[in-house]
């Protein structure tokens, strides 16, 4: 009684902000809120995992009659690190990352090869590795023809000299 008449006076005037229990009461509420939030928000962190989206290892790279004998295309080295070479034999493409330490080289049209400005390393046409610390032959990636018609480039197959894979279907597109 003596209790209730405090509460009374006081909340009369104006000094009883809470009571004991109901600021623990309050503070119970709060942490379970907290805990559902960081459980909720966990959990739909969940549900979007960190994935990587890498852009597609296929490309179309024209037609065909695009490319003449003899030619060795730059088109497509800036956007996809990627020569397509025309001989008597047909269409390959080439990748353009030096099987060093993966710079790029430069095609060199008056001493008709591949140079890597990093080390040195020389390359023929066809990709043969001639000079400088590279120790092997660049890689052929898999060519082929679209529905559409236009050549289709598959930077996701490699054909390895060293492993006799240029010889394989895919490795050159006859045309
Ligand atoms: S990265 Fe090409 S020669 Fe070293």
């Amino acid at each position: 009684m003596v209790g209730e008449s405090l509460r009374a006076e006081d909340i009369k005037q104006g000094e009883y902000i809470w009571s004991r229990r109901d600021f623990f009461s309050l503070s119970g509420w709060l942490g379970i809120l907290a805990v559902s939030g960081i459980w909720g928000a966990s959990l739909i962190r969940f549900m979007f995992p960190r994935v990587l989206f890498e852009p597609s290892p296929v490309f179309k790279a024209g037609y065909s009659n695009d490319y003449s004998v003899g030619e060795v295309s730059e088109k497509f080295k800036a956007t996809q690190r990627v020569w397509i070479v025309r001989d008597e034999d047909g269409l390959y493409a080439l990748s353009a990352i030096c099987t060093h330490l993966g710079c790029t080289p430069r095609w060199l049209t008056a001493e008709n090869k591949f140079k890597c400005p990093c080390h040195g390393s020389g390359f023929t046409k066809e990709g043969i590795n001639f000079e400088g610390p590279a120790p092997r032959p660049l890689e052929r990636l898999k060519i082929t023809l679209a529905e559409d018609g236009q050549l289709l480039i598959d930077k996701g197959k490699k054909y390895l000299y060293e492993k006799g894979e240029w010889g394989k279907p895919g490795s050159i597109l006859k045309a």
